[in-house]
């Protein structure tokens, strides 16, 4: 996967070697900063404005004081798309920090957050999307407030790696045998044609492409239930799907070996994916099994 040469620096585009880091930066001493990761398709952002909206409701809750208004922030990132010609499918990595200054857990007086952003190529997962993918379960042992997409993933990681040394894509995650997300996705079950999946609590990260499959199921009349659902839900599921910016709606066929339904994506996946390439207006690697 490539990056693209021009980053956001700041309020400024920079070559990417010329980024240069100070070693007393509060995201790499403290994690304290929050993120965003946006999907690109064609060249042009997907629900850029639900990432913004996001990235500052992640900065508050931090108490990081952002150096531009939601529309400056689009403008910056329009730009950053036009100053390296992207027209492929990519991602956006989007980060925030409180800033530079000598380490102390206390925060720095009159600092500047610290901004970058740099473009890479990210083509669609597309035998994942048409064949599923195989996941594993995880204790979820991160903080409270997993609804501010913060800097600090360690846990995540760790979840991740596990999923990865099982031959898994992902690790769905459990507070007390309730699923609440996965490492780096939302997570739903599907029974008798109704969705159900964790309430939007600050115990998840609100998706934004959970936002888009809120609205997609509407339109479909699917009935969509924020009751959440247990490990032990997991061996009656008809399907299971995930979401994310990067895997999109992606069908779970596996669960800790456990073949859900018969092993395949289900049709209510099938709907969500078709209903998304419409939505973020898909045109190369469609999915032949889409409806
Ligand atoms: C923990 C977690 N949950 C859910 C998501 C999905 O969020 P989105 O749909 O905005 O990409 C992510 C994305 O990175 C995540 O890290």
């Amino acid at each position: 996967m490539s990056v693209y040469p021009i980053i956001l620096s700041q309020t400024k585009f920079t070559h990417r070697d010329t980024l240069n880091y100070p070693f007393e930066e509060r995201a790499m001493q403290f994690g304290d900063g929050v993120y965003e990761v946006v999907r690109i398709y064609n060249g042009n952002y997907y629900l850029i404005n639900e990432h913004i909206d996001r990235l500052f409701r992640s900065a508050e809750a931090v108490k990081i004081t952002l150096p531009f208004s939601k529309e400056e922030l689009s403008n910056l990132l329009k730009n950053l798309l036009i100053k390296n010609s992207v027209t492929t499918d990519a991602k956006l990595y989007l980060q925030v920090s409180r800033g530079s200054a000598p380490r102390d857990h206390v925060f720095p007086i009159d600092t500047e957050a610290n901004v970058y952003g740099y473009i890479q190529d990210q083509v669609r997962n597309v035998t994942g999307l048409q064949n599923g993918v195989k996941t594993i379960t995880q204790r979820d042992i991160r903080w409270e407030y997993c609804s501010i997409k913060s800097l600090n993933l360690l846990p995540n990681v760790l979840a991740k790696q596990t999923a990865s040394e099982h031959g898994a894509y992902e690790a769905i995650l459990h507070k007390d045998g309730v699923v609440t997300e996965c490492s780096s996705s939302n997570v739903y079950l599907v029974k008798d044609g109704m969705i159900h999946t964790y309430p939007t609590t600050k115990r998840i990260l609100h998706g934004c492409v959970r936002m888009r499959i809120e609205k997609f199921v509407k339109d479909l009349d699917i009935s969509f239930n924020e009751d959440g659902f247990s490990v032990e839900d997991i061996a009656i599921a008809d399907e299971m799907f995930l979401t994310s910016s990067t895997s999109e709606v992606l069908p779970i066929v596996t669960v800790d070996d456990t073949e859900i339904g018969n092993g395949e994506p289900g049709p209510i996946t099938r709907k969500l994916q078709s209903a998304y390439e419409k939505d973020a207006n898909i045109i190369h690697n469609k999915l032949e099994q889409t409806t």
